[in-house]
Parts: structure tokens; C-alpha cells; sequence
């Protein structure tokens, strides 16, 4: 029950009523016997400015940030993480005695996530996709793997080039050749989300490839279905989610919830 000491923890997006991050954090809440709400605000572009005055204004405890204002939220925080900062990317925010530090978990999350198949380090990983995911994760899985990044828009790849990260178009020849080379490789593009699209042709898949998709609706896309058929390990999006989830409760609270209870409580909300 909420009460006059009940902390409040919430996702800002446009839109955000799909999101699943509220069952989830309530859930860890609940398990953890913190006592603690986590909501969901609908912010549209114009309004963020005011809405972060309001997370001081109110003592709001902490923030996940989604699409459209992870790169925006920035300039109404007052410091940031090295890795948010490099990539110009917030996810969670944290209220520190009313001071607004911002950090980045996409990353982190995509490499607990992969390592359920693989144990990383050295690596070569293929992502597909420069968007806000694909650059996240490509910058924290660079620190210690080779990684190559294909985009549709080939200057958002070369863009990371900055990071040692190689970047390349996103075509049929280029997804030939750098799946010869790679061990792992991620789907950092929206192809396939709510639809039976893949980005990757069948017939490119080894069976010897690691598979991820951070897509998670559906949660077996049709790149992890024809990758499960050529006989590839495979990761859905929904552990990615898990995992930036997980990191984000730590920030906020120093504890890390149980990754099968966050999952499940995701599952039912997925579900519903
Ligand atoms: N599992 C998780 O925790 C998690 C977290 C974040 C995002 N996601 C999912 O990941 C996906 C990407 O999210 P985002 O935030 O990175 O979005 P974003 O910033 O809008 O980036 C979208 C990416 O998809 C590419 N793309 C879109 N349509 C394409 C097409 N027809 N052919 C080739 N490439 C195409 C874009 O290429 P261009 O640059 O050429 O436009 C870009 O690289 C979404 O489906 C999102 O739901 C999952």
C-alpha cells in the first residue's frame, strides 16, 4: 500500500502505454519489500523540459527514459555517466539529493543478455543497426570484442568509427561478407518488430552463429525462428530488456531484483 513515504520511480516516453518496464519494476519492488511505486508519463517532445522540472520539483527517486527523449533528456540533467556521454544516449536517470545524473543501461543490458550463450571477450560481432540501440550496444561490447556495425544509413556506421568500431552499408553483399567473419550477430534494427520480416537472408545464417534480436515484440522474431531452424543459438530482446531493467534498479536502489521474476512479470505483461 502507498503512503506517505512511498518512492516514486517511473518511464518517460511518447508514446509509453506499451512499455513494459512498469510490471516489471513493480514486481522487483513488491519481491523486495521496497516500498516504492513505478509508473509510466506519456511526455511529448515539447514538454520534457517542463516534465524534468517536475521530477525535481516532486523528489521523483529515479527515471527510465525511452524514445523519443534518450538523447534530449540531457540537457536538463546535471551530470552524466562516461558512457551516456560518449554516446549521447540517457536510459535512467538518478535523483541524488536533487541532483539529476543521467546513465545509460541499453548496453550493459545487450551484453548480459548475450552472455546466456556466449561468454564475451574477444569476440567478432556483427550488429545490424546504428539507431540509438545498436549504437549503444556496439559501444559497450567494443571495449572488449571486435565489432562491426551495418546500417541503412551508412554515415550513423561510420559515425562510430570514433570508437574503433568498424561501420559499413547495410546491403546483401556486405551481410554475405561480414557474416563469414563474425560469431555473433545482433539485430539492432526495428525490422521484424510487429511484423513477419527479417532483416538477415535465411540462407546466410551458419549454424555456429550466436543469434540475437533486440526485438521482443514478437518475442521469437523471424530472424531467431529461421536462426533456431539452421541450428544458432539464439537470444531474444526481451533478456536485453530484463537486464537494462535490472541495471537501472540497481542505480536507483543498490539491489539487483531476480532476473527470472523481472522476465516473468514482463511475460505476463506481454501477454496481456
Ligand atoms: N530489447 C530492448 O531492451 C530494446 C531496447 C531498445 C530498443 N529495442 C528495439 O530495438 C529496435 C531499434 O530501436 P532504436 O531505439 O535503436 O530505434 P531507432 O533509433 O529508431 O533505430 C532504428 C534502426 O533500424 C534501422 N531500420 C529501420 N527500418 C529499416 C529498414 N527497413 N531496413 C533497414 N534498417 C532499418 C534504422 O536504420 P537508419 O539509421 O538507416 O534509419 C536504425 O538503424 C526497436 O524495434 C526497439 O523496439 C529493444
Amino acid at each position: 500500500m502507498a503512503d506517505a513515504e512511498t518512492r516514486l520511480y517511473g518511464v518517460i516516453g511518447f508514446p509509453v502505454r506499451h512499455s513494459l518496464s512498469p510490471v516489471m519494476h513493480n514486481a522487483a519492488f513488491k519481491a523486495l519489500g521496497i516500498n516504492a511505486i513505478y509508473l509510466a508519463f506519456e511526455v511529448p517532445p515539447e514538454r520534457l523540459g517542463d516534465a524534468m522540472e517536475g521530477v525535481r520539483a516532486l523528489g521523483i527517486s529515479g527515471l527510465n527514459v525511452t524514445m523519443p527523449h534518450k538523447g534530449a533528456v540531457i540537457h536538463f540533467l546535471d551530470s552524466l555517466s562516461e558512457d551516456s556521454g560518449e554516446i549521447g544516449s540517457v536510459n535512467t536517470v538518478v535523483n541524488r539529493k536533487g541532483k539529476l545524473e543521467g546513465h545509460t543501461t541499453d548496453g550493459l543490458g545487450a551484453r548480459r543478455a548475450l552472455e546466456r550463450a556466449i561468454e564475451l571477450g574477444g569476440r567478432k560481432i556483427l550488429i545490424i543497426g546504428a539507431g540509438g540501440a545498436g549504437k549503444a550496444i556496439a559501444y559497450e561490447l567494443s571495449k572488449d570484442n571486435e565489432v562491426v556495425v551495418l546500417n541503412r544509413t551508412l554515415e550513423k556506421a561510420k559515425a562510430l568509427e570514433r570508437f574503433g568500431i568498424m561501420g559499413d552499408a547495410l546491403n546483401r553483399e556486405n551481410l554475405g561478407k561480414y557474416l563469414e567473419w563474425a560469431e555473433v550477430l545482433i539485430n539492432a534494427t526495428s525490422v521484424g518488430m510487429n511484423s513477419w520480416e527479417t532483416p538477415v537472408p535465411t540462407e546466410l545464417l551458419r549454424k555456429d552463429l550466436v543469434v540475437m534480436d533486440i526485438i521482443y515484440k514478437p518475442l521469437k522474431t523471424r530472424l531467431l525462428t529461421e536462426a533456431e531452424l539452421r541450428g544458432c543459438k539464439t537470444v531474444d530482446g526481451l533478456w536485453m530488456l530484463v537486464y537494462q531493467g535490472i541495471e537501472s534498479f540497481r542505480l536507483w536502489t543498490g539491489f539487483k531484483p531476480d532476473e527470472g521474476l523481472m522476465r516473468g512479470a514482463a511475460l505476463e505483461g506481454i501477454s496481456e
